[in-house]
């Protein structure tokens, strides 16, 4: 797992105001909630008292968290400003009852947070603009907890060719499976970006894209983007022949954020966009957004199924067991690398900090002497 990353709590309005909600995010526990004011507050969740969970305490006043076993009471920094026990005014708050607060950004209608500790690093979470810019209409999820890990869903979304037979019959067909793919990495930003791109020409489109666009045969190109590690953007555009990124070109955009909650779990979130006004080919009385999002539980339980079924495997021992990785996988290998010097970065960073001076030398007289 990472934990230098920004990470979604939530869509917006899964945050209510004075409502407090338990997280697990990157194996850290979480209390978060929104204030009066409207910012979004999310501090460690065990009690520096006796590691209560304060996700079960409650909000005084919208503003100050009370832990419901000795009422210790903290304020929106994480600060301990009161103890009902210390009756006596002389008997001061100890300065260590403190609990850490994770740096929190709402951004394009997504609550992020970030899992490295206190301090915010240097860049933004990733932008999503579709979901919440005027223009387009977009449906989010629930949350769902999948029971796998976060680089098996990334994968899952990464892989087209589990279309067939995993998805066949609703948004699968073989000849998806088969389309070329175009891989694009892009480390010139705050965190590694990978792409690909499949763009298809004439294609006769399956049923469930025929009725959604209301188009027998269409050229189509649809890009999947990892802004890793912690979201998830797909672009689906298609025309009439010859007539994509003309004004006849329809799209849709399918925002997914992928939470790590421990090693084997994560929370998996979608949100889905068409520009404002877009209705569904089939029946034009109903918006192309609402049809999309309708017929989309079928295919996300079957992904679902299928990454938690896989992740029970990882319990037997490999034992020389190897994955045969065909052409088609280049993606996902080119993932795992991405993601795998992304954890390798971090455990040296974090090797480094946990040394003491005197811990440092002493290994650096063991390789000294080794060299001897
Ligand atoms: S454990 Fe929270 S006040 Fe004691
Ligand atoms: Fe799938």
């Amino acid at each position: 797992m990472i934990r230098n990353a920004w990470y979604a709590l939530g869509f917006s309005s899964e945050l209510a105001t004075g409502a407090l909600q338990g997280h697990r995010i990157a194996g850290r526990p979480l209390v978060a909630w929104r204030t009066e004011p409207g910012e979004v507050v999310a501090l460690d969740a065990r009690c520096a008292h006796k590691r209560f969970p304060l996700w079960e305490g409650r909000l005084l006043d919208g503003d100050r968290l009370e832990c419901a076993y000795h009422g210790f009471c903290y304020d929106r920094t994480g600060r301990c400003i009161a103890i009902p026990a210390l009756s006596d005014r002389s008997q001061r708050v100890p300065e260590t009852a403190r609990q850490t607060a994770f740096p929190v950004k709402e951004q394009d209608g997504v609550v992020w947070l970030w899992a490295g500790g206190d301090r915010a690093p240097d860049h933004d979470p990733p932008p999503t603009p579709e979901i919440a810019a005027e223009g387009w209409e977009t449906r989010v999820t629930e949350p769902m907890e999948v029971a796998a890990s976060y680089r098996l869903l990334i994968e899952n979304l990464f892989d087209l060719t589990h279309f067939y037979p995993l998805h066949n019959g609703n948004i699968g067909s073989l000849a998806d499976a088969q389309v070329p793919v175009e891989i694009q990495r892009d480390l010139s930003g705050p965190v590694p970006v990978l792409r690909t791109i499949r763009r298809r020409r004439e294609f006769t489109l399956p049923p469930m894209t025929r009725d959604r666009f209301g188009l027998e045969v269409a050229d189509q190109v649809q890009v999947h983007e990892m802004v890793a590690p912690s979201l998830f953007r797909v672009r689906v555009a298609v025309a009439p022949p010859g007539r994509l990124g003309t004004g006849t070109e329809q799209s849709f955009v399918l925002h997914q954020t992928i939470t790590p909650v421990a090693a084997d779990r994560h929370v998996w979130r979608r949100a889905t966009s068409c520009q404002a006004g877009s209705r569904w080919a089939a029946d034009p009385s109903r918006s192309l957004v609402d049809a999309i999002v309708e017929g989309a539980p079928t295919v996300i339980e079957q992904d679902r199924w299928a990454i938690e079924r896989q992740q029970e495997m990882f319990a037997f021992p490999d034992e020389g067991y190897r994955e045969v990785h065909i052409k088609t996988d280049g993606a996902v290998v080119m993932a795992r690398r991405i993601l795998d010097d992304m954890e390798a970065a971090e455990a040296a960073t974090l090797d480094a900090s946990l040394q003491s001076p005197s811990q440092t030398r002493m290994q650096q007289n063991r390789r000294a002497a080794d060299v001897r």
